[in-house]
């Protein structure tokens, strides 16, 4: 039938899984892809741009097109759980589909520093929520060496697995524009994903002159490992989905970025905050960590490191990688809270109208 059924069934003969991978899946995938015609314009104008909003993913966030793939080979060997270190979103998305295939999921998060709606949901899908004392590095070193000593398989995107799901929104892109953008801006964290699109675009281009994206990965000021060049200890910043300090896969986000003709830069947190502000003033709510990759174009166009003169004509798609949803708290700290009174019509129309009568 015509009915879509997930990233597997759409586009499995271009994702390498083993022979025993038995489809687990949400239907995720199929994500808009929003253009932006007024932020375009506040940035300088002349080129198209556009937003791949994945937080319109089943569990709010890209991380489902991994986890379908990751938990579909782990169902189809038989594995009983699965384990993920998280800052939030591989979390709810690991413990939705390891549900949906009846699969036990502990995941191990860093204390105090996940968004509420992240939380929440890997508690209500079912799984065994473990807060660490400690970083979601120190949580990535314990789930690796766990996995290795016991049959529960790791579902982070160290598992190759995971990229083969998420390549699938390169594809996507290209569906919808008919080519490769001219430019990918996204953000990184445990770079996982920027390895993903690289191998999408590439694998896409071999098989149908598609095209290749230049692609500006973005991190943030106080978690930017691949900027600074070295590990960071304690990496803090307000986007704590990519409060990261040692991305597990860091060299190949660096050779995603430099093969590409991109780069990787950081933004500050108030840069990160303004953009989510901006993005959702034009109707596009997204999570901090979101906004990273355009606070990260509109950086380098201020800073003239990217000319418009070089984007006239040309397309940008920043993806939007989790939904507003995920972490109410931060707007409730950034924004007015709203107005309280009293259920009568003279208090209303003085709020509303500027007079009283
Ligand atoms: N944006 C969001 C909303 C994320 O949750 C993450 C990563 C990223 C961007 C960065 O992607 O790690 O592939 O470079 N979140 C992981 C997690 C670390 O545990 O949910 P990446």
């Amino acid at each position: 039938s015509s009915l879509y059924s997930g990233v597997l069934a759409r586009y499995g003969a271009w994702m390498d899984l083993p022979a025993h991978t038995r489809p687990v899946t949400l239907l995720e995938g199929n994500t808009p892809l929003i253009p932006m015609p007024r932020l375009a314009q506040e940035l300088g104008g002349g080129f198209e741009l556009f937003v791949k909003f994945e937080g319109m993913n089943p569990t709010g966030s890209f991380k489902d097109r991994g986890m379908t793939a990751a938990i579909s080979e782990a169902f189809g060997r038989g594995v009983h759980t699965v384990i993920c270190a998280s800052t939030g979103n591989t979390a709810a998305s690991a413990a939705a589909y390891a549900a949906r295939a009846q699969m036990r999921a502990i995941v191990i998060i860093p204390e105090g520093k996940v968004a509420a709606g992240k939380l929440a949901g890997a508690v209500a899908y079912g799984a065994q929520v473990i807060q660490i004392q400690g970083s979601f590095d120190d949580a990535l070193s314990l789930v690796v060496e766990i996995s290795e000593r016991h049959p529960i398989a790791l579902v982070n995107s160290l598992n190759p697995y995971r990229l083969e799901g998420q390549k699938t929104a390169a594809f996507e892109i290209v569906d919808a524009l008919g080519s490769a953008p001219d430019w990918l801006c996204l953000p990184v964290g445990n770079a996982g994903n920027i390895t993903s699109y690289w191998m999408g675009f590439r694998q896409d281009h071999a098989r149908r002159s598609s095209g290749l994206p230049r692609i500006l990965g973005v991190q943030a000021e106080g978690a930017a490992p691949l900027v600074l060049g070295h590990p960071v200890e304690h990496p803090e910043t307000v986007a704590t989905a990519i409060r990261i300090g040692k991305p597990a896969r860091g060299e190949q986000a660096l050779e995603a970025a430099e093969q590409s003709g991109g780069r990787i830069i950081a933004v500050s947190d108030a840069e990160i905050l303004a953009m989510q502000r901006r993005l959702a003033g034009e109707g596009v709510w997204v999570e901090p960590a979101s906004a990273a990759g355009l606070a990260g174009l509109a950086r380098q166009l201020r800073e003239g490191k990217m000319r418009l003169s070089e984007l006239r004509g040309r397309r940008v798609v920043a993806v939007c990688t989790g939904h507003g949803l995920k972490d109410p708290e931060i707007i409730a700290h950034n924004m007015p809270a709203p107005l309280r009174l009293p259920a009568r019509m003279d208090a209303l129309e003085e709020a509303i109208l500027g007079v009283s009568r």
